[in-house]
């Protein structure tokens, strides 16, 4: 029997192919698998358009299924189905590399296979490679510091509970709103009752060709917004 191959998670950045590590390139170069998220047929995988470049010609590109859908009993269907594929791989002898949008360990389908993959192989040596966060490299973007001295950094994701928004909003003094796009105009309203409107900067599709940021928050209230998409609040503004 072969030897069971490495498990890598590979955070790509948040956009630009320019922005991924060393590292992640020389597992990229050197993976018999690369395992590609798709969350829907029409979309081509957001991952592979930042990665691409580095794979090997000769690797296998396995696409795992990652549904927007809050159904948890589908959504562990879909994961144990990928796990199960990726598992065999690695049961071969394979070097398996699954690429993840930003860092690998936040907000990631890539954490909920990793549970599932050492489900099924209890010994299997895995290993998960950081990426630059959409938020940090917003940040970098607009020359502005996330966090200062012992300022306090909430990075929160889309919240269903506009009560439970204001709270953190008001108890930090910088904030990151993760998966904005759904949720815009409640979250605008939000800020402009914090009086935190003017304090905040969307941005959208960081690294892509079409990225664009805006100060003006109203702008975009009403508009159909790209799920790449985050706002940056800061109390003492920018
Ligand atoms: C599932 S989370 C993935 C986060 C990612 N792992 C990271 O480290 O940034 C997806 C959310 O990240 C943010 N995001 C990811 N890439 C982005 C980009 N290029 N521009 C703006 N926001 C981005 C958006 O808020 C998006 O809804």
């Amino acid at each position: 029997m072969s030897k069971q191959g490495k498990f890598y998670g590979i955070g790509v950045g948040p956009g630009a192919p320019d922005l991924l590590t060393l590292r992640a390139v020389a597992i990229l170069k050197i993976a018999d698998v690369v395992c590609v998220p798709r969350s829907s047929a029409a979309k081509d995988p957001i991952a592979l358009k930042v990665a691409g470049g580095y794979i090997s010609p000769q690797a296998e590109l396995l696409e795992i299924s990652t549904p927007m859908v809050r159904d948890q009993a589908v959504l562990n269907t879909e994961w144990q189905a990928g796990a199960e594929k990726i598992a065999a791989r690695l049961t071969a002898g394979k070097t398996v590399a699954f690429i993840t949008i930003g860092d690998a360990m936040l907000f990631s389908t890539y954490t909920y296979l990793l549970d599932k993959v050492q489900a099924l192989l209890p010994d299997v040596i895995a290993e998960s490679i950081p990426g630059v966060t959409s938020f940090s490299a917003t940040a970098a973007l607009l020359n502005v510091a996330l966090a200062e001295g012992n300022e306090k950094l909430a990075i929160i994701p889309a919240i269903d509970d506009p009560a439970e928004l204001r709270c953190i909003l008001t108890k930090f003094p910088n904030a990151v709103l993760m998966k904005v796009a759904g949720k815009y105009t409640q979250i605008v309203d939000i800020l402009e009752e914090l009086d935190l409107k003017n304090k905040a900067v969307l941005m959208s599709r960081l690294g892509y060709p079409d990225q664009f940021f805006t100060r003006d928050l109203d702008s975009l209230r009403g508009a159909k917004l790209d799920y790449l998409s985050l706002i940056l609040v800061k109390r003492e503004g920018f």
